[in-house]
């Protein structure tokens, strides 16, 4: 495979908002290979077991009502150094405080609609990609040989 993966989701509000194709533009020009991607709409059940990193959190509620409450798009990046890559190009989960020209600056409303999610380690990488696709489900990109085919 070439270069490492992250997973995101383009979440409810900003798919409510017709953002999807800008923020896939924004990915692609930063150099990601899309390498699997759907639009589902998740159950509360499916909400609460992707986020039970936070459970405890008094926002916890709150963060699967709104993950709930609209389609979102899931897809698997692939990058060298996809993690912190792409946590730069969507900035601080707080839109106030993401730099200009980030995702969350551009299409984020508030801490809970910050229009994106983003992996926070390879290994959260490989579990959140694991718990939306199948294997049939990803187009790695493989890296070229001087023996590869064109
Ligand atoms: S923490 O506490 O530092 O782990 O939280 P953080 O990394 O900032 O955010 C984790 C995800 O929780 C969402 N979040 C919230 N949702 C609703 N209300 C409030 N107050 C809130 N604070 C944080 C936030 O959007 C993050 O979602 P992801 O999908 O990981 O970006």
């Amino acid at each position: 495979m070439a270069g490492t993966i992250t997973f995101t989701i383009i979440k409810p509000g900003a798919v409510k908002n017709e953002h999807i194709g800008p923020i896939l533009d924004k990915i692609s020009d930063a150099g990601f290979h899309i390498a699997a991607m759907k639009m589902v709409q998740l159950s509360r059940s499916e909400a609460r077991s992707f986020y039970c990193i936070h459970k405890d959190k008094p926002f916890f509620e709150d963060l699967v009502e709104f993950m709930v409450s609209g389609p979102i798009v899931a897809a698997i990046l692939q990058k060298e150094n996809a993690v912190d890559d792409f946590r730069k190009l969507i900035g601080n989960t707080d839109p106030t405080k993401a730099e200009p020209g980030t995702i969350r600056h551009m299409f984020a409303k508030s801490v809970q609609a910050n229009a994106v999610h983003g992996s926070d380690s390879d290994e959260n990488a490989q579990k959140e990609s694991e718990y939306f696709f199948a294997g049939y489900e990803k187009f790695f990109e493989v890296k070229k040989t001087s023996c590869s085919e064109k």
